[in-house]
């Protein structure tokens, strides 16, 4: 099994990733952040805590960052609603599971004290990643791979040429595509094009109890393309980890654009350099992906 720490901003696609992850056999969830991101901090600890509630997980939960390293934090309520998670009304779960300390902090230890190396999967901004990164620069070595949802080819989510996560915390992505390590992205392409449909959106809601969750949330994103396919980026970043065999990966040299007007946060992806700090997924098989995606529902639904 590989070690997973998740830095996640739940946000509705991010509870439908750890779902998957929380069960998928390959994968032993070490840590779950919450950090700043779709919404504020409060909201984003409490999804995660209500989420492991909910599915009677136990993992660790260690709060991170309220806001990012540089600029004023920006929002997607209007995406996935006041709380995050629009469409579904969670138990609220106790804060039993929250172990204190600083993100950065408890994240070395557990890289320190794992016998195999570390993944770690950002699925928010990537501000507790740097911060990881500056503050102990010695676990670089002790990290198998980043897999991130983020950034983009072409054109942006949040602005004309920036995706949310990058956008969110575009210094503290620097830091990460500057670190040297590892790097798998699926980048906002990826993500449009790993829809769910009407129908396969009917098979999450027959998986059972986890899949009506999915369902209700999924039925809210509030997405302006006005196509009646529903788009779940952030189980691209487990898809990419798990199985690349679904995606086409490139290598590409990215650099956050950092002191741009307009175009702040975008990513800029160099696929004919030859000093490749990435690997980037630039297509995915839409059918196949989506139906890894509910298999792993049924999965998470035995428990
Ligand atoms: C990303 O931004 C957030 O709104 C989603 O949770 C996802 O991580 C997509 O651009
Ligand atoms: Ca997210």
């Amino acid at each position: 099994k590989t070690p997973l720490i998740i830095s996640t901003d739940p946000g509705i696609d991010d509870i439908a990733a750890m779902t998957i992850a929380l069960f998928d056999p390959a994968i032993d969830v070490k840590m779950i952040v919450p950090t700043w991101g779709n919404v504020a901090l409060n909201y984003t600890l409490q999804n995660t805590l209500n989420l492991e509630k909910f599915l009677n997980t136990k993992v660790p939960v260690v709060v991170g960052a309220n806001q990012p390293l540089v600029r004023p934090a920006i929002s997607a309520a209007s995406v996935h609603g006041e709380t995050g998670i629009a469409g579904f009304e969670f138990e609220k779960a106790d804060d039993s599971l929250v172990e204190k300390g600083l993100a950065a902090t408890k994240m070395h230890e557990a890289i320190q004290a794992s016998p195999e190396k570390m993944t770690l999967m950002g699925i928010g901004p990537l501000t507790d990643l740097a911060l990881l990164f500056k503050q102990y620069p010695e676990d670089l070595e002790k990290i198998k791979e980043v897999v991130i949802m983020g950034g983009n080819i072409g054109h942006g989510n949040h602005s004309p040429l920036a995706e949310y996560n990058i956008a969110g915390d575009p210094e503290a992505a620097q830091v990460v595509f500057q670190s040297g390590i590892k790097i798998k992205v699926a980048p906002l392409e990826v993500g449009n094009k790993a829809h769910v449909t009407p129908e396969q959106m009917e098979r999450i809601k027959e998986c059972g109890e986890v899949g009506k969750m999915l369902h209700a949330m999924f039925s809210n994103i509030h997405e302006t393309d006005g196509s009646n396919l529903i788009k779940i980026f952030d189980p691209t970043a487990v898809g990419i980890m798990l199985h690349p065999e679904l995606f086409t990966m490139k290598e590409a040299n990215v650099e956050v654009e950092l002191a741009g007007k307009y175009t702040a946060g975008a990513t800029a992806m160099d696929f004919l350099s030859d000093k490749p700090n990435a690997e980037i997924a630039v297509d995915v098989k839409t059918d196949e992906f989506a139906d890894w995606f509910i298999q792993g529902v049924k999965i998470a639904e035995q428990g």
